[in-house]
């Protein structure tokens, strides 16, 4: 199936300025090489106090720029040839250059002739300097003309103090730059999601779930915020960061999650996908206290309700998706499922396939609608999402 990971062979232009987290940067530099992405790197001086042009040249099998002087139309030719500049760390210094315009070395200059919609700015400075007026307006100035900025976070600084100033992760700022290059063809949807386990409970302690780690799911959300939609995430337990500029909602019994996504659907939603894996049995009853051994029960289990079901009997129902994890290559089950459900698409896959299963960061599905069937190779869960919501568009349209 023909996806396109939105890094892969695009440009970066990656800004270093003179700041600890530039160590970080590096890292930076290689995963985005490992994404396909082609990343060219501007140092300040003052960078090259804390790494070394070499580090970033190995980092991005590419080439390292230190000066104004060394190509005289560098300032111009980077900046065009840039899918996107990214300047990771971002100084109070740089910060307050790029927001007044003034372009006294190569960095700055370059970002002159960039269009501030492609510029990403990744601030990294102690909290009493970020929380200064004078950085804070310089940063306003920057949002308001468009600039991207991902972080900064709060946490132990290079300084010893704790507060807000920490450079944003390295899987933060990739991510921004995912979703800068990304297509906004989902404006207008609004996706509720669904994902993770749910726990049926036996007592306070004791509770029957699902093997789910959520990430498919968290993906999913991920993916369509990137791609323009208005996303309500609902999640039972995982050990998943919920993704920024998502409305999370989390829940843990199967009862909650229909609750949830009844409601949230019921709210003008224009698409369900559940990626979730509801437990399909919960206790009778749910001890109030915690049961000795002496107490065990004998399991009396009754069936939850379903969810899909529920809502794809709803006056004006959503596109929805669904996903069927069966262990073995059973397709026709996951046809079955479709059809009994009345789901618009059903996300086939063999959990018992290695490198598709649980808890693991790739899976490769067969995407099953009313009229064919799609399979993928063993990709990212991102580029499974993606493929996913490629699909549901062409459907759509
Ligand atoms: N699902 C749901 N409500 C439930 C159980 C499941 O909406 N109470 C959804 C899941 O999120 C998934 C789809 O239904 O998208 C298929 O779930 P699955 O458990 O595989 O299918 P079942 O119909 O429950 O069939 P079985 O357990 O017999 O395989």
């Amino acid at each position: 199936m023909n996806f396109l990971n939105p890094l892969k062979n695009r440009s970066v232009l990656l800004g270093i300025t003179g700041g600890v987290a530039a160590y970080k940067s590096v890292e930076l530099a290689r995963r985005l090489y490992d994404e396909e992405a082609s990343v060219v790197t501007i140092m300040t001086e003052a960078s090259r106090h804390f790494i070394t042009p070499l580090s970033l040249e190995v980092a991005s099998r590419n080439r390292v720029y230190t000066s104004l002087w060394e190509d005289p139309l560098a300032h111009i030719r980077l900046p065009k040839e840039a899918d996107i500049t990214v300047i990771a760390p971002a100084t109070a210094n740089l910060i307050a250059k790029f927001s007044q315009g003034i372009a006294d070395d190569l960095l700055s200059t370059c970002l002159l002739s960039c269009s501030s919609k492609k510029v990403i700015i990744a601030p990294a400075m102690n909290w009493r300097m970020y929380e200064n007026p004078a950085v804070q307006r310089n940063l306003s100035q920057l949002t308001s003309q468009g600039v991207i900025l991902v972080g900064p976070e709060q946490g132990s600084l290079a300084c010893g103090e704790e507060g807000t100033g920490r450079m944003a992760g390295v899987p933060e700022i990739i991510d921004a730059i995912r979703s800068a290059l990304t297509k906004k063809d989902l404006v207008g949807e609004r996706i509720v999601v669904t994902a993770g386990p749910t726990r049926e409970y036996l007592d306070p302690v004791r509770f029957i779930s699902n093997r789910s780690s959520g990430k498919m799911g968290y993906a999913l959300a991920a993916a369509a915020r990137d791609r323009g939609a208005v996303v309500t995430l609902i999640s039972g337990p995982t050990s998943l960061q919920p993704p920024a500029g998502v409305r999370y909602i989390p829940v843990e019994t199967a009862a909650a999650m229909f609750a949830a996504v009844t409601g949230e659907t019921a709210r003008a939603a224009t698409m369900l996908v559940m990626a979730a894996a509801v437990a399909d049995f919960s206790p009778e009853t749910r001890a109030e206290t915690k049961l000795g051994k002496k107490d065990m029960p004998q399991l009396k289990l009754r069936m939850t309700d379903d969810i899909i079901a529920a809502v794809a009997s709803s006056p004006g129902r959503p596109f929805i998706v669904g996903f069927a994890a069966e262990t073995g290559r059973d397709l026709d089950r996951a046809r079955q499922k479709m059809r009994d459900k009345q789901m618009d698409m059903i996300v086939f896959n063999d959990v018992a396939e290695p490198g598709a299963g649980f808890d693991v960061d790739t899976n490769r599905v067969v995407i099953i609608d009313r009229s064919g069937e799609q399979g993928t190779e063993l990709m990212s869960k991102n580029s499974v999402a993606h493929a996913i919501f490629d699909r549901v568009r062409e459907i759509k349209a």
